[in-house]
């Protein structure tokens, strides 16, 4: 019999892995789908298979206490937090449970989650994911791993081939206890985003250069496309389409940039240096953040940039 496995958080990111969790793993039972907005979670089932694929539960405790490996990904540390937190106080035998973490947040709240969760006899992995939501719904994403070489076995079948292209191995063995720290993967994760942060801004501003000194964005679009295939010109697409402001819901929301960033300052401080290219990235953040609200994104630092540089937020001219 496969474990039974529950999914919490069915945003932008858990909607794709869910997707592939249900159509692409070996289950014995559908998987479990929680959601904060309860009525996503019955959508969302019944978009990927319906009741021979995915059932949806009304209650965190009901999700965790029907499974034996919990997946999680929600938006920020309070959120994951409080989902650890409502598990553990009201599911009484949460003993031998594999709890495993897709969302991006600081170490710190990795290692308290890992202590609090063992204490009570489950599991922990900390697993966040690189990629952006449309490679999470084509299983295309990068997983790093963190946690027990036991326990990350257990979720191996449901990485590469399921949700994810490749895994960075960030694991330890159960018996090396000086080099043990769950809280790896996160430092990376955060890391690898500080590079998509200011990657990003880069491209704002190249862009906003190239109009404004004539060139256009035509030509960089294909020097992008000849030197760095892959994710930059995709985001190059989304801000010359304007897909940068006129999406509903944003695909890297302003406020969870926002977070990765604090985050990913506040490590390196811990670490006694300064990230300093961020600190204009957080300007430009706080600038798409007062300009578009919660809908928001990540690629509207390009409007950001066209409004310091006098042109309109908007590319609609
Ligand atoms: N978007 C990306 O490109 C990307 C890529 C890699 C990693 N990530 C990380 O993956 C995680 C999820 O990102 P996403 O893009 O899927 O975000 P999203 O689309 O904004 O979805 C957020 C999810 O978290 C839930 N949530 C938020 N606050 C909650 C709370 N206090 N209690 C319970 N549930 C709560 C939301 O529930 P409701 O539906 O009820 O609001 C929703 O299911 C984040 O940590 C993000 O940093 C994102």
């Amino acid at each position: 019999m496969a474990p039974q496995l529950a999914y919490i958080g069915l945003g932008n990111m858990g909607k794709g892995m869910t997707k592939n969790l249900a159509q692409k793993a070996a289950l014995s039972s559908p998987i479990l789908l929680y959601n904060r907005t309860q009525s996503k979670a019955a959508a969302h089932a019944e978009s990927i298979g319906g009741p021979s694929k995915a059932k949806a539960v009304s209650s965190i405790a009901d999700a965790v206490s029907a499974s034996d490996i919990i997946f999680i990904c929600v938006g920020d540390d309070a959120a994951v937090e409080n989902i650890v937190d409502t598990a553990l106080s009201s599911v009484p035998d949460i003993k031998g449970k594999l709890l495993v973490d897709m969302s991006t947040i600081h170490p710190d709240t990795t290692r308290k989650l890992n202590t609090q969760i063992r204490a009570r006899g489950a599991s922990f992995v900390s697993c966040p994911v690189f990629g952006v939501p449309a490679m999470a719904e084509a299983g295309l994403l990068i997983c790093v791993l963190a946690g027990h070489k036991n326990d990350v076995t257990k979720i191996l079948p449901y990485t590469i081939g399921v949700m994810a292209r490749a895994n960075i191995d960030l694991t330890y063995d159960d018996d090396v206890n000086a080099t043990q720290d769950i809280g790896k993967a996160s430092t990376f994760k955060l890391i690898g985003n500080s590079f998509i942060l200011s990657f990003v801004e880069q491209l704002g501003e190249g862009l906003t250069l190239a109009e404004k000194a004539g060139v256009g964005i035509d030509p960089l679009k294909q020097w992008m496309e000849l030197m760095f295939p892959g994710p930059l010109p995709k985001y190059v697409e989304r801000m010359q389409t304007g897909d940068y402001y006129k999406r509903e819901y944003p695909l890297f929301p302003v406020d969870l940039a926002r977070k990765d960033l604090r985050h990913v300052t506040d490590i390196a401080k811990q670490s006694g240096m300064q990230m300093k290219s961020l600190e204009v990235v957080d300007e430009y953040l706080r600038d798409v953040k007062e300009h578009s609200g919660e809908r928001g994104d990540i690629a509207g630092m390009y409007g950001a940039i066209r409004k310091a540089s006098g042109l309109k937020f908007e590319n609609d001219e």
